[in-house]
């Protein structure tokens, strides 16, 4: 996909990738159309091809407004980034209904359903929908049971929505990053991050190769694509360390 003249919506761009995306995307040429709970208070750049909204895109009826006024606002939507997203870090004993369904109506519902959207919307014509994922779609991490099952649940629903797409101009992109350094572990309280750990500049390349080459599963790091299929050993060991730190971290907490 040319990114020139492109009109893009991004969630999750206050921060962290999805921060870093929005500005390489403008530089690209792009049309961003940017949101996330707080990014009118947290982004104050003036630029004439950027338009930033907060909104809470866990609630549908806001995707609903979301595509309305995009569309109002630039014409169409070329692309759908679905980035915003969030994790816990807990023992899953302590993850209560309000965690199941915060979690999961932003990590995977919302996005479901923007892609839904965005296909009803545009049935006949090209267009593109990435969501940033997480290695976790493959590798199920201790302390992110939920998270692990809301990104791997989105992994299951891409694959097989994309052998039911038979145009060949109908792009699903998904990402999926390793441990990145972003305030995302921050906010979920935990500031150990696993194993191997990138920037978000190294996501956001990848994410810019990838849609330029029209790559639609995008692996940030070579490292983790190559080892996960060749030493699927590696990854038993690895999360039974993963496993005795989680303990250890759970113990220390209390
Ligand atoms: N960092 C990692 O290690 C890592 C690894 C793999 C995958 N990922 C995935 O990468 C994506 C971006 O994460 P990040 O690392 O950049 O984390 P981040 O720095 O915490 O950014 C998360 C973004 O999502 C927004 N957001 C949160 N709740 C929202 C809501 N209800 N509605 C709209 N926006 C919301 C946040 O802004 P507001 O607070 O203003 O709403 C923020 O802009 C997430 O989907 C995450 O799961 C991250």
């Amino acid at each position: 996909m040319d990114l020139q003249n492109k009109y893009i919506v991004l969630t999750g761009a206050s921060s962290g990738i999805g921060e870093i995306l929005m500005y390489r995307l403008l530089d690209e040429g792009a049309y961003v159309y940017a949101v996330s709970r707080s990014i009118e208070d947290k982004i104050d750049i003036n630029h004439e091809r950027l338009t930033t909204k907060n909104l809470d895109v866990s609630k549908l009826t806001n995707v609903d407004w979301l595509f309305n006024e995009v569309i109002k606002t630039y014409g169409r939507i070329d692309l759908f980034i679905a980035n915003a997203g969030f994790t816990y870090y807990e023992m899953f004993d302590n993850a209560d209904a309000k965690h199941i369904d915060a979690l999961f109506d932003l990590n995977t519902r919302s996005v479901i359903y923007s892609a839904a959207k965005m296909r009803e919307t545009y049935p006949n014509e090209p267009f593109g929908f990435m969501s940033t994922l997480s290695a976790v779609s493959y590798v199920f991490m201790p302390g992110y049971a939920l998270y692990s099952a809301s990104k791997a649940a989105l992994h299951a629903f891409f694959e097989s929505y994309r052998l039911e797409l038979t145009r060949k101009d109908q792009w699903l992109y998904t990402v999926y990053p390793v441990a990145t350094q972003t305030p995302f572990f921050e906010k979920a309280d935990q500031e150990r991050k696993p194993w191997p750990v990138q920037t978000p500049q190294k996501v956001v390349n990848a994410i810019i190769k990838g849609l330029k080459k029209d790559r639609q599963k995008i692996y940030p790091s070579k490292l983790f694509k190559y080892s996960y299929r060749l030493m699927p050993w590696f990854y038993k060991i690895y999360l039974k360390r993963e496993a005795k730190a989680f303990h250890r971290i759970i113990k220390d907490k209390k």
